[in-house]
C-alpha cells in the first residue's frame, strides 16, 4: 500500500534523538502523551514491527489521545495512548472492580492504567472473534493500544455517527442492535458507553469502538449499562428517523 506519509512524521527510531518531539503536528498533545514509559514503551512496539510512524492526532479525548500511524509493513494503524497524569481512576477503580478477569487491588495508578487497556484489548478480541464489527485489536502494552485503523486508505479517519449523514438508517439500527446481541450473548459483554459517539461509520456500515468500559455480562452492573446502553441507542436512532422501544430493543437483544 501506498503510504500517506510525508513531512510530519514521527519515526519512532528517531524520537530517541528527537527527545521533545519536535516533528509532531501538535506539539501539546505529544509533550502530553509522551511521558518517558509511554516514549518507551512506544519504542518497544517500534522494534517489534507493530509501529513504525506516528503521525498526526485523530482525536484527544478526556483519557486518551487517538493517533494514525502505519506498522513496518505500511499498514495504516490506530494507537490509543492513556495519559497517566489525566486518567480518572476513580471510575476506573470502579468500573474494573468485579471483573473476574482482573485481580486489581493496588492502588498503583500505571498498573490500573495498563489493566485499562488490557480491558479494551480483551473486549475488542471478544467482539472480533464472535462477528461484531470493531476495530482489530493488534497488541496492548502498558498504556498502548494499537488496533486496526478505520477509515479510507488515503488516512483520513471514519466519522462518528453522530456526525454523519446516514443514507440508511435501517439498516444502520438493525446492524447496530445485531452487535449488541451478539456482544451480550455471543461475547459476554456490556459496552458500557455505546451512543453515536462511540460508533464509526466507514462505508455506510458501523463500526463499534471503545469498550474499556465494557463489563462482562454476569458483572453486577452489566444489566444497569446495558440499560444505559439502550437508553442512548433508542435517542441515536430517534434522530436518524427510527423510532423503536426499549422493550422491543430489549427483545432483540436477549433473544426472547
Ligand atoms: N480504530 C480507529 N480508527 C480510526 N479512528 C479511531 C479509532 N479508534 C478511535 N478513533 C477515533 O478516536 C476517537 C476517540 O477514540 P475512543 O476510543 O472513543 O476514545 P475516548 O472516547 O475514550 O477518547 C474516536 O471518536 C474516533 O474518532
Ligand atoms: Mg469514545
Amino acid at each position: 500500500m501506498e503510504s500517506p506519509i510525508t513531512k510530519s512524521d514521527i519515526s519512532l527510531q528517531k524520537m530517541r534523538e528527537v527527545k521533545r518531539l519536535k516533528s509532531v503536528e501538535d506539539k501539546r498533545v505529544g509533550s502530553e502523551v509522551f511521558d518517558r514509559i509511554t516514549l518507551k514503551t512506544l519504542y518497544k512496539l517500534a522494534n517489534q514491527g507493530h509501529i513504525h510512524l506516528l503521525n498526526g492526532a485523530i482525536s484527544t479525548g478526556k483519557e486518551a489521545n487517538v493517533f494514525k500511524g502505519t506498522d513496518d509493513k505500511g499498514n495504516l494503524v490506530a494507537v490509543k495512548i492513556y495519559r497517566v497524569t489525566t486518567s480518572d481512576f476513580k471510575k476506573m477503580q470502579y468500573y474494573i472492580q468485579g471483573d473476574p478477569r482482573f485481580n486489581v487491588r493496588s492502588n498503583n495508578k500505571r498498573q490500573l492504567i495498563n489493566n485499562w487497556v488490557l480491558k479494551e484489548f480483551k473486549n475488542l478480541n471478544r467482539a472480533y472473534e464472535v462477528g461484531v464489527r470493531v476495530p482489530k485489536p493488534i497488541i496492548a502494552k502498558n498504556n498502548v493500544l494499537v488496533m486496526e485503523f478505520i477509515g479510507d486508505e488515503n488516512g483520513t479517519p471514519a466519522r462518528l455517527m453522530r456526525q454523519s449523514k446516514i443514507s440508511n438508517p435501517e439498516y444502520v439500527a438493525f446492524k447496530i442492535l445485531d452487535y449488541v446481541k451478539k456482544l451480550y450473548n455471543d461475547a459476554e459483554i456490556v459496552h458500557g458507553d455505546l451512543s453515536g459517539f462511540n460508533i464509526l461509520m466507514e462505508d455506510n456500515e458501523p463500526i463499534i469502538i471503545d469498550l474499556s468500559q465494557g463489563m462482562v455480562v454476569d458483572h453486577p452492573m452489566a444489566r444497569e449499562l446495558l440499560n444505559r446502553d439502550i437508553d442512548n441507542l433508542i435517542k441515536d436512532f430517534k434522530k436518524i428517523g427510527i423510532e423503536i422501544s426499549k422493550d422491543e430493543i430489549k427483545r432483540k437483544i436477549m433473544d426472547l
